[in-house]
């Protein structure tokens, strides 16, 4: 074999993998190393440019408050975040109200006779699950824990099983389209995978069949039903529906992961500009400078 036809292989390869890496969505390895397939969503946060859609992080904050806080707590989020842009933006009296209802309560304390006692949260307060500790939170849920859910949409992320040579490709696609919600599209494809398992599947006591699980058994049972769990207020921009509520809650919890995105995303682009416009004032000082110097 000479050098040009090594070369030609090679460059064959390279465009075979690239279409392979273009045409197929991420997939996760499960139980078996079987790999599942999930489909990317087109979210508003989605790309270069996307932003958080106000209406739908109050719909997911909902989803949130009536369904997945009886099981998970959201302690990196403080109630005056709900309040900030770039999230929610709830009025600063609602959620100084819905603070005080919360039904997971602060520890705080010594008081003056130094025991610890329970209050009210106020808006510098973090969002508490309903759980003392780890230990109470397992005893109740088959010895799975239910976790914080302020950081899951960035600790989860859809692991790809393809084979080497088309990870790169992948990735400088991912990069060209600045994909990043790897995070939400599995916490989406986890809330709609609850199916029954299938003929000759050995589930677990307690345990849920889920598709997109790794493993398959999950101690979670359905949180949102078919049909949806929460009705939204007419004005909310949304009817109820399992894929709605998923959809929205997934959003907040993208939200509670990275509550800067609106702003940075914003400042990237006024950053493009600003260099565009310094590289033509250099470019044309440049010209201006050498312009009498003969070459
Ligand atoms: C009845 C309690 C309960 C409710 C309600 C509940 N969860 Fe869970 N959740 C759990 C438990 C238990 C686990 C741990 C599952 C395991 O490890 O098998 C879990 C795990 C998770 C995980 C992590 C899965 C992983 O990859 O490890 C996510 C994400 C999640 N829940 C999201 C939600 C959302 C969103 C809602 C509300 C729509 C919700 N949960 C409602 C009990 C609950």
């Amino acid at each position: 074999m000479n050098a040009t036809r090594h070369v030609t292989t090679l460059r064959i390869a390279l465009v075979a993998a690239a279409a392979m890496a273009f045409a197929q969505g991420p997939a996760l390895a499960a139980g078996g190393g079987e790999a599942i397939h999930f489909e990317r969503h087109d979210w508003s946060f989605s790309g270069m440019g996307g932003q958080y859609d106000r209406n739908q992080l109050r719909r997911g904050f909902q989803v949130y408050k009536d369904v997945c806080a009886s099981c998970h707590a959201l302690e990196r989020v403080k109630f005056r975040n709900l309040v900030q842009p770039g999230g929610p933006e709830f009025d600063e009296e609602a959620v100084k109200a819905l603070a005080a209802e919360w039904p997971n309560k602060i520890t705080d304390g010594p008081n003056d006779e130094g025991a610890m006692f329970e209050r009210e949260p106020k808006l510098s307060d973090k969002v508490k699950g309903p759980f003392k500790n780890e230990q109470e939170a397992r005893s109740i849920h088959n010895g799975a824990y239910p976790p914080d859910l302020s950081l899951i949409a960035r600790a989860r992320n859809v692991h790809n099983e393809a084979a080497w040579y088309i990870h790169v490709p992948m990735m400088v696609r991912d990069v060209l389209t600045g994909y990043a919600e790897g995070g939400p599209d599995y916490i989406y494809a986890l809330l709609t995978g609850y199916k029954e398992a299938p003929e000759g599947f050995h589930l677990s006591e307690g345990m849920n069949y889920n598709t997109h699980f790794p493993g398959h058994q999950i101690a979670m049972v359905q949180p949102i039903p078919e049909g949806g769990a929460v009705e939204y207020q007419e004005n909310a921009g949304a009817k109820a529906s399992l894929e709605q509520n998923a959809k929205d809650v997934t959003a907040f919890l993208a939200w509670a992961a990275d509550p800067s995105l609106n702003e940075r995303k914003k400042l990237g682009w006024t950053v493009m500009l600003y260099l565009l416009i310094t590289t033509l004032l250099l470019y044309f000082a440049k010209k201006r400078i050498w312009a009498r110097v003969k070459h």
